[in-house]
Protein backbone atom coordinates (compact mmCIF):
# COMPACT_ATOMS: atom_id res chain seq x y z
CA UNK A 1 0.00 0.00 0.00
CA UNK A 2 1.10 3.13 -0.74
CA UNK A 3 0.30 6.37 1.70
CA UNK A 4 0.30 10.62 1.70
CA UNK A 5 0.75 12.21 4.38
CA UNK A 6 -1.79 14.65 5.01
CA UNK A 7 -1.01 18.17 6.23
CA UNK A 8 -1.32 17.57 9.64
CA UNK A 9 1.08 14.82 9.26
CA UNK A 10 -0.85 11.72 9.21
CA UNK A 11 -1.04 8.98 6.66
CA UNK A 12 -3.37 8.11 4.91
CA UNK A 13 -3.48 5.03 2.39
CA UNK A 14 -3.89 5.99 -1.39
CA UNK A 15 -6.43 3.16 -2.14
CA UNK A 16 -9.55 2.38 0.09
CA UNK A 17 -12.86 0.58 -0.60
CA UNK A 18 -15.88 2.43 -1.14
CA UNK A 19 -19.35 1.73 0.44
CA UNK A 20 -21.94 3.34 -1.57
CA UNK A 21 -24.67 1.03 -1.62
CA UNK A 22 -23.07 -1.47 0.40
CA UNK A 23 -26.17 -2.35 3.28
CA UNK A 24 -27.83 -4.61 5.41
CA UNK A 25 -26.62 -8.43 5.71
CA UNK A 26 -25.22 -8.82 1.95
CA UNK A 27 -23.34 -5.16 2.74
CA UNK A 28 -21.34 -7.05 6.20
CA UNK A 29 -20.30 -10.27 4.20
CA UNK A 30 -19.05 -7.12 1.64
CA UNK A 31 -17.19 -5.11 4.05
CA UNK A 32 -15.77 -8.47 5.82
CA UNK A 33 -14.14 -9.44 2.09
CA UNK A 34 -13.43 -6.44 1.82
CA UNK A 35 -11.50 -6.11 4.69
CA UNK A 36 -10.09 -9.54 4.04
CA UNK A 37 -8.63 -8.64 0.88
CA UNK A 38 -6.41 -6.47 2.59
CA UNK A 39 -8.67 -2.61 2.21
CA UNK A 40 -8.11 -0.69 5.43
CA UNK A 41 -9.38 3.11 4.65
CA UNK A 42 -13.27 2.81 4.74
CA UNK A 43 -15.20 5.14 2.82
CA UNK A 44 -18.98 5.49 4.92
CA UNK A 45 -21.16 8.41 5.03
CA UNK A 46 -24.33 8.99 7.04
CA UNK A 47 -26.06 9.19 3.68
CA UNK A 48 -25.12 6.01 3.09
CA UNK A 49 -27.24 4.25 5.56
CA UNK A 50 -24.64 1.97 6.45
CA UNK A 51 -22.53 3.33 8.92
CA UNK A 52 -23.49 0.77 11.65
CA UNK A 53 -22.15 -2.04 9.49
CA UNK A 54 -19.12 -0.65 8.78
CA UNK A 55 -18.82 -0.60 12.54
CA UNK A 56 -19.95 -3.95 12.83
CA UNK A 57 -17.33 -5.13 10.25
CA UNK A 58 -14.67 -3.55 12.33
CA UNK A 59 -15.28 -5.08 15.27
CA UNK A 60 -16.23 -8.76 13.55
CA UNK A 61 -12.93 -8.32 11.59
CA UNK A 62 -10.70 -8.91 14.68
CA UNK A 63 -7.94 -6.48 12.78
CA UNK A 64 -7.06 -3.66 15.49
CA UNK A 65 -8.67 -0.36 14.84
CA UNK A 66 -6.07 1.35 14.96
CA UNK A 67 -5.21 0.01 11.62
CA UNK A 68 -7.97 1.15 9.79
CA UNK A 69 -8.57 4.57 8.28
CA UNK A 70 -12.37 5.45 8.63
CA UNK A 71 -13.77 8.16 7.13
CA UNK A 72 -17.73 9.28 6.95
CA UNK A 73 -19.28 12.46 6.18
CA UNK A 74 -21.97 14.99 7.04
CA UNK A 75 -24.57 15.59 4.71
CA UNK A 76 -27.39 18.25 5.06
CA UNK A 77 -29.22 16.70 7.51
CA UNK A 78 -26.86 18.42 10.04
CA UNK A 79 -26.70 22.06 8.11
CA UNK A 80 -26.03 24.00 11.26
CA UNK A 81 -23.11 24.58 13.70
CA UNK A 82 -25.53 22.70 16.73
CA UNK A 83 -26.86 19.68 14.20
CA UNK A 84 -23.06 18.83 13.31
CA UNK A 85 -22.01 18.49 16.45
CA UNK A 86 -24.69 16.54 17.16
CA UNK A 87 -24.18 14.87 13.91
CA UNK A 88 -20.29 13.89 15.13
CA UNK A 89 -21.86 12.20 17.89
CA UNK A 90 -24.26 10.18 15.97
CA UNK A 91 -21.57 9.22 13.79
CA UNK A 92 -18.97 8.03 16.91
CA UNK A 93 -21.84 5.84 18.40
CA UNK A 94 -23.19 4.34 15.04
CA UNK A 95 -19.81 3.81 13.90
CA UNK A 96 -19.03 2.17 17.76
CA UNK A 97 -15.80 4.26 17.84
CA UNK A 98 -14.27 6.47 19.61
CA UNK A 99 -12.47 8.31 16.84
CA UNK A 100 -13.06 8.84 13.17
CA UNK A 101 -9.73 9.20 11.15
CA UNK A 102 -11.16 11.50 8.49
CA UNK A 103 -14.67 13.44 8.30
CA UNK A 104 -15.77 15.19 5.57
CA UNK A 105 -19.14 17.43 4.48
CA UNK A 106 -20.67 16.05 1.69
CA UNK A 107 -21.40 18.97 -0.12
CA UNK A 108 -20.94 22.41 0.10
CA UNK A 109 -23.77 23.71 1.48
CA UNK A 110 -25.02 27.21 2.29
CA UNK A 111 -24.33 26.34 5.69
CA UNK A 112 -20.88 24.33 5.26
CA UNK A 113 -18.57 27.17 7.20
CA UNK A 114 -20.93 26.79 10.20
CA UNK A 115 -20.78 23.16 9.73
CA UNK A 116 -17.14 23.21 9.52
CA UNK A 117 -16.37 25.45 12.97
CA UNK A 118 -18.02 21.95 14.67
CA UNK A 119 -15.58 19.66 12.74
CA UNK A 120 -12.62 21.89 13.80
CA UNK A 121 -13.76 22.01 17.21
CA UNK A 122 -14.18 17.76 17.31
CA UNK A 123 -10.82 18.07 15.71
CA UNK A 124 -9.15 19.52 18.36
CA UNK A 125 -10.98 17.53 20.84
CA UNK A 126 -9.31 14.51 19.63
CA UNK A 127 -12.32 13.06 18.22
CA UNK A 128 -11.29 13.13 14.77
CA UNK A 129 -7.65 12.75 12.83
CA UNK A 130 -8.63 15.01 9.97
CA UNK A 131 -11.00 17.07 8.34
CA UNK A 132 -12.31 18.01 4.96
CA UNK A 133 -15.12 18.71 2.34
CA UNK A 134 -16.21 16.89 -0.38
CA UNK A 135 -17.42 18.06 -3.76
CA UNK A 136 -16.07 21.15 -4.24
CA UNK A 137 -14.98 22.90 -7.50
CA UNK A 138 -12.20 25.10 -7.43
CA UNK A 139 -14.35 28.32 -7.05
CA UNK A 140 -16.03 27.00 -4.24
CA UNK A 141 -12.66 25.51 -2.40
CA UNK A 142 -10.86 28.79 -3.10
CA UNK A 143 -13.87 30.75 -1.57
CA UNK A 144 -14.20 28.45 1.45
CA UNK A 145 -10.36 28.90 2.59
CA UNK A 146 -10.70 31.96 2.70
CA UNK A 147 -12.60 31.59 5.94
CA UNK A 148 -10.98 28.11 7.56
CA UNK A 149 -8.45 28.90 10.21
CA UNK A 150 -7.88 25.06 9.99
CA UNK A 151 -7.65 24.23 6.25
CA UNK A 152 -9.57 20.95 5.32
CA UNK A 153 -7.11 18.37 4.63
CA UNK A 154 -9.10 16.55 1.74
CA UNK A 155 -11.66 17.36 -1.04
CA UNK A 156 -13.37 13.79 -2.07
CA UNK A 157 -14.18 15.23 -5.80
CA UNK A 158 -15.48 12.99 -9.10
CA UNK A 159 -12.12 11.75 -10.34
CA UNK A 160 -11.84 9.63 -13.39
CA UNK A 161 -9.95 9.46 -16.54
CA UNK A 162 -12.66 11.19 -18.74
CA UNK A 163 -12.52 13.95 -15.93
CA UNK A 164 -9.44 13.75 -13.70
CA UNK A 165 -9.81 16.89 -12.82
CA UNK A 166 -5.95 17.37 -12.36
CA UNK A 167 -6.26 21.14 -12.66
CA UNK A 168 -8.56 20.90 -9.09
CA UNK A 169 -5.75 19.02 -7.87
CA UNK A 170 -2.58 21.37 -8.42
CA UNK A 171 -4.94 24.01 -6.46
CA UNK A 172 -5.60 21.71 -3.68
CA UNK A 173 -2.05 20.58 -3.57
CA UNK A 174 -0.93 24.26 -3.71
CA UNK A 175 -2.93 24.66 -0.65
CA UNK A 176 -1.90 21.60 1.06
CA UNK A 177 -5.29 19.29 0.66
CA UNK A 178 -4.98 16.10 -1.03
CA UNK A 179 -7.54 15.19 -3.30
CA UNK A 180 -9.71 11.72 -3.43
CA UNK A 181 -11.64 10.25 -6.58
CA UNK A 182 -15.13 8.95 -6.32
CA UNK A 183 -16.27 7.06 -9.01
CA UNK A 184 -13.00 6.61 -10.35
CA UNK A 185 -14.76 3.92 -13.05
CA UNK A 186 -17.52 6.91 -13.51
CA UNK A 187 -20.55 4.74 -11.34
CA UNK A 188 -21.22 3.28 -14.93
CA UNK A 189 -21.67 6.26 -16.94
CA UNK A 190 -19.17 5.19 -19.45
CA UNK A 191 -18.24 1.70 -19.90
CA UNK A 192 -14.95 2.15 -18.96
CA UNK A 193 -14.11 -1.47 -18.35
CA UNK A 194 -13.80 -1.77 -22.25
CA UNK A 195 -12.12 1.72 -23.06
CA UNK A 196 -9.51 0.53 -25.69
CA UNK A 197 -6.93 2.19 -24.94
CA UNK A 198 -7.17 1.27 -21.25
CA UNK A 199 -7.10 -2.04 -22.49
CA UNK A 200 -4.12 -1.68 -24.69
CA UNK A 201 -1.80 0.12 -22.30
CA UNK A 202 -3.57 -2.75 -19.80
CA UNK A 203 -2.28 -5.42 -22.02
CA UNK A 204 1.50 -4.13 -22.11
CA UNK A 205 1.73 -4.58 -18.24
CA UNK A 206 -0.68 -7.73 -17.76
CA UNK A 207 -3.20 -5.51 -15.97
CA UNK A 208 -6.55 -5.08 -16.51
CA UNK A 209 -8.24 -1.84 -18.15
CA UNK A 210 -9.77 -1.17 -14.55
CA UNK A 211 -5.89 -1.44 -12.61
CA UNK A 212 -4.82 1.11 -15.40
CA UNK A 213 -7.30 3.82 -14.80
CA UNK A 214 -6.84 3.82 -11.25
CA UNK A 215 -3.39 3.68 -11.49
CA UNK A 216 -3.47 7.01 -13.18
CA UNK A 217 -5.01 8.48 -10.63
CA UNK A 218 -2.64 6.97 -7.99
CA UNK A 219 0.27 8.31 -9.94
CA UNK A 220 -1.43 11.28 -10.50
CA UNK A 221 -0.99 12.28 -6.85
CA UNK A 222 -5.07 11.45 -6.38
CA UNK A 223 -6.32 8.56 -3.50
CA UNK A 224 -8.80 6.63 -4.97
CA UNK A 225 -11.83 4.61 -3.17
CA UNK A 226 -13.66 1.88 -5.68
CA UNK A 227 -16.04 -0.63 -4.44
CA UNK A 228 -17.00 -3.82 -5.58
CA UNK A 229 -19.53 -6.00 -3.90
CA UNK A 230 -17.31 -9.00 -5.77
CA UNK A 231 -14.25 -10.29 -3.93
CA UNK A 232 -12.19 -11.02 -6.82
CA UNK A 233 -12.92 -7.47 -8.22
CA UNK A 234 -11.88 -6.50 -4.93
CA UNK A 235 -8.55 -8.19 -5.22
CA UNK A 236 -8.12 -6.65 -9.27
CA UNK A 237 -8.70 -3.20 -7.58
CA UNK A 238 -6.49 -3.66 -4.75
CA UNK A 239 -3.15 -4.67 -6.87
CA UNK A 240 -2.44 -1.65 -8.43
CA UNK A 241 0.82 -1.27 -6.91
CA UNK A 242 3.03 -3.71 -8.62
CA UNK A 243 3.23 -2.13 -11.63
CA UNK A 244 3.99 1.69 -13.08
CA UNK A 245 2.54 3.45 -16.23
CA UNK A 246 5.11 5.49 -18.10
CA UNK A 247 5.10 8.68 -19.59
CA UNK A 248 3.65 7.58 -22.79
CA UNK A 249 0.71 5.87 -20.99
CA UNK A 250 0.01 8.85 -19.11
CA UNK A 251 -0.10 11.30 -21.73
CA UNK A 252 -1.94 8.85 -23.95
CA UNK A 253 -4.66 8.38 -21.15
CA UNK A 254 -4.38 12.08 -20.52
CA UNK A 255 -6.04 12.50 -23.93
CA UNK A 256 -9.58 10.65 -22.76
CA UNK A 257 -9.61 13.77 -20.68
CA UNK A 258 -13.43 15.09 -21.71
CA UNK A 259 -13.01 18.38 -19.54
CA UNK A 260 -16.61 18.32 -17.93
CA UNK A 261 -18.39 16.22 -15.53
CA UNK A 262 -20.76 13.27 -16.09
CA UNK A 263 -22.76 13.94 -13.25
CA UNK A 264 -25.26 16.78 -13.70
CA UNK A 265 -24.71 18.08 -10.05
CA UNK A 266 -25.02 21.80 -8.84
CA UNK A 267 -26.84 23.38 -12.00
CA UNK A 268 -28.95 25.13 -9.77
CA UNK A 269 -25.88 27.67 -8.00
CA UNK A 270 -28.62 29.40 -6.01
CA UNK A 271 -29.03 26.34 -3.85
CA UNK A 272 -24.97 25.27 -2.86
CA UNK A 273 -22.82 27.34 -1.22
N1 LIG B 1 -18.32 12.18 -1.88
C1 LIG B 1 -19.30 11.88 -2.70
O1 LIG B 1 -20.19 12.69 -3.00
C2 LIG B 1 -19.35 10.51 -3.32
C3 LIG B 1 -20.17 10.28 -4.44
C4 LIG B 1 -20.19 9.00 -4.96
C5 LIG B 1 -19.41 8.00 -4.41
N2 LIG B 1 -18.64 8.25 -3.32
C6 LIG B 1 -17.77 7.19 -2.71
O2 LIG B 1 -16.92 6.72 -3.72
C7 LIG B 1 -17.04 5.32 -3.81
C8 LIG B 1 -16.75 4.87 -5.23
O3 LIG B 1 -17.73 5.33 -6.12
P1 LIG B 1 -18.91 4.41 -6.65
O4 LIG B 1 -18.95 3.16 -5.82
O5 LIG B 1 -20.14 5.20 -6.68
O6 LIG B 1 -18.53 4.13 -8.15
P2 LIG B 1 -17.30 3.47 -8.90
O7 LIG B 1 -16.23 3.08 -7.93
O8 LIG B 1 -17.00 4.36 -10.04
O9 LIG B 1 -17.92 2.17 -9.52
C9 LIG B 1 -18.46 1.15 -8.80
C10 LIG B 1 -19.08 0.18 -9.80
O10 LIG B 1 -18.04 -0.46 -10.55
C11 LIG B 1 -18.20 -1.86 -10.48
N3 LIG B 1 -16.84 -2.43 -10.39
C12 LIG B 1 -15.95 -2.21 -9.38
N4 LIG B 1 -14.79 -2.82 -9.66
C13 LIG B 1 -14.95 -3.45 -10.85
C14 LIG B 1 -14.09 -4.22 -11.66
N5 LIG B 1 -12.83 -4.47 -11.29
N6 LIG B 1 -14.57 -4.71 -12.85
C15 LIG B 1 -15.84 -4.43 -13.23
N7 LIG B 1 -16.70 -3.68 -12.50
C16 LIG B 1 -16.25 -3.20 -11.32
C17 LIG B 1 -19.03 -2.14 -9.25
O11 LIG B 1 -19.86 -3.25 -9.46
P3 LIG B 1 -19.93 -4.48 -8.43
O12 LIG B 1 -20.17 -3.91 -7.06
O13 LIG B 1 -21.08 -5.27 -8.95
O14 LIG B 1 -18.62 -5.19 -8.55
C18 LIG B 1 -19.88 -0.87 -9.12
O15 LIG B 1 -21.07 -1.02 -9.86
C19 LIG B 1 -18.46 5.05 -3.31
O16 LIG B 1 -18.68 3.70 -3.00
C20 LIG B 1 -18.53 5.99 -2.16
O17 LIG B 1 -17.87 5.46 -1.02
C21 LIG B 1 -18.58 9.51 -2.78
Amino acid sequence: MQYKQLSNNIQIPYLGFGTWDVRGKEGLNVLLNAIHVGYRLIDTAHMYDNEEIVGKAIKESKVPREDFFLTTKLDRTFNSYEKAKQGIQNALTTLHVDYIDLLLLHEPYPQVEQMYQALIEAYEEGLIRAIGISNFNEERYLKFIKHCSILPMVNQVESHVYYPQLELKDTLEKHGAFMQSWGSFTEGQRDIFHEERLIEIGRKCQKSAGQVALRYLVQNGIGVIPKSSHIERMEENFNIFDFELDKEDLSLIKQLDEKHSLFNWYSNKRMWY
